[in-house]
């Protein structure tokens, strides 16, 4: 049995990874490390929760100390790391966390599968490591920064950030590199395009906008909304990352898209459309700080290499997404009236510290 650590499992693509995995290699043992930030919610997992092969632990990845404790606890074979503050809006007022967490957070999980994966862990000169060990770090297409109305990123782009955000997530893409090139540790990179489907928390562009469109509330277009994003559902970011794991070559970068740019605009108003509202609700508000113009993929590699595709088309994938929304109306007003937050203060505060209490005790 292999065992995977999932880290931020709790969030939009995390979960849907979590539940993929499951699903797919019944007799893998997965992992959930997540925080449970704003972003991070269990109600994405009940379907999964009593599974006998999964384990959910509420916990930080800048926690040395308990992470370290979960690395000696379990035998870890292949660290999948989502966890990650990941919303830009949020990075342009709130820098500092995503530093903290994205970059920081993000070492400590290296170092814990360093030590526990070597060989020797006394030797500095050391770069065995055990058979069958994988860090996958989870990035993304915005380390490569801004793209005029040519051409595509592909891995060899030179790093562009231009928000906080994916300042932080090309900051630590550096650091992995390092991490392979000085201490040998057995990592991939993917970088993925914007994605969309189920569980997506509704502060991104298409829940926000159906959840707003459903409620008949103003739909903010930042600028003139031609920017342009390369969507991939969900479910095809999940196969692709599955791929890398089991078939990526050490110490290589694998770039993830759908061949599918879209100006925003254009995905706003095809959500109109779908919930027949009208157009009048759409709202031309003041631009992003640092708003990247256009973002596209070139996925050669992880196509040509390891034979991945994706599956989904646009129209239909998002014709899904939408019913999703309408039909878990719950989940989203829970979200948007915060009362999850409060239930999950409550409930796993206590439970967390009578794990660890019972695993010091043996
Ligand atoms: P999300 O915000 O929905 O989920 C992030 C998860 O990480 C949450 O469950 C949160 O509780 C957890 N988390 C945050 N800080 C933590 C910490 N300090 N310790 C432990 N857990 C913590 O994000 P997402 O959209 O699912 O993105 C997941 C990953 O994929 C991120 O690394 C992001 O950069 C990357 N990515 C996202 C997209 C996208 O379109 N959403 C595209 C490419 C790459
Ligand atoms: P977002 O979902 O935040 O993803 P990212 O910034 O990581 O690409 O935004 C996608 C695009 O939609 C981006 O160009 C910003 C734009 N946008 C709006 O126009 N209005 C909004 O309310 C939001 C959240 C995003």
């Amino acid at each position: 049995m292999k065992t995977i650590l999932v880290t931020g499992g709790a969030g939009f693509i995390g979960s849907n990874f979590v539940r993929y995995m499951l699903q797919k290699y019944p007799d893998y043992r997965i992992i959930n490390l997540d925080a449970l930030t704003y972003a991070g919610n269990l109600e994405n997992l009940v379907d999964i929760a009593d599974c006998s092969n999964y384990i959910f632990l509420r916990t930080d990845i800048r926690d040395r100390e308990k992470v370290n404790q979960v690395f000696s606890a379990y035998d870890i074979n292949y660290v999948v790391n989502f966890a990650a503050e990941s919303h830009v809006d949020r990075s342009i007022v709130e820098p500092e966390v995503f530093l903290t967490t994205n970059i920081l957070g993000t070492q400590v999980l290296l170092d814990a599968a360093k030590k526990q994966w070597l060989i020797d862990p006394e030797d500095k000169y050391c770069k065995e490591y055990k058979s069958d060990v994988k860090f996958l770090q989870i990035s993304t297409d915005e380390v490569y920064g801004n793209l005029g109305a040519e051409g595509m990123f592909t891995e060899s782009t030179s790093l562009q950030p231009n928000s906080p955000y994916s300042a932080s997530k090309a900051s630590v893409d550096l650091v992995i590199r390092a991490y392979h090139k000085t201490f040998g540790l057995p990592v991939n990179i993917t970088r993925c395009s914007n994605n969309y489907g189920p569980y997506q928390f509704p502060e991104k562009l298409i829940p926000l906008m159906i959840n707003n469109c459903i409620n008949d509330k103003e739909l903010p277009v930042y600028g003139d909304g031609m920017q342009i994003r390369d969507w991939l559902h969900v479910a095809d970011h999940c196969s692709a990352i599955d791929v890398v794991l089991h078939k990526g070559a050490y110490g290589e970068i694998y770039n993830i898209g759908g061949n599918n740019e879209k100006a925003n605009v254009e995905i706003v108003k095809l959500i109109v459309k779908t919930l027949g509202k009208s157009e009048n609700l759409i709202k031309y508000v003041k631009d992003r700080p640092g708003h990247d113009r256009r973002y596209a993929i070139d996925h050669t590699k992880i196509t040509t290499e390891l034979g991945w595709e994706p599956v989904y088309c646009f129209d239909q994938g998002l014709k899904d997404t939408i019913e999703w929304y309408i039909n878990h109306k719950k989940w989203i007003m829970d979200i948007v009236s915060g009362s999850y937050i409060t239930y999950y203060e409550k409930m796993y505060s206590h439970t967390y510290k009578k794990y660890f209490n019972n695993l010091r005790k043996g």
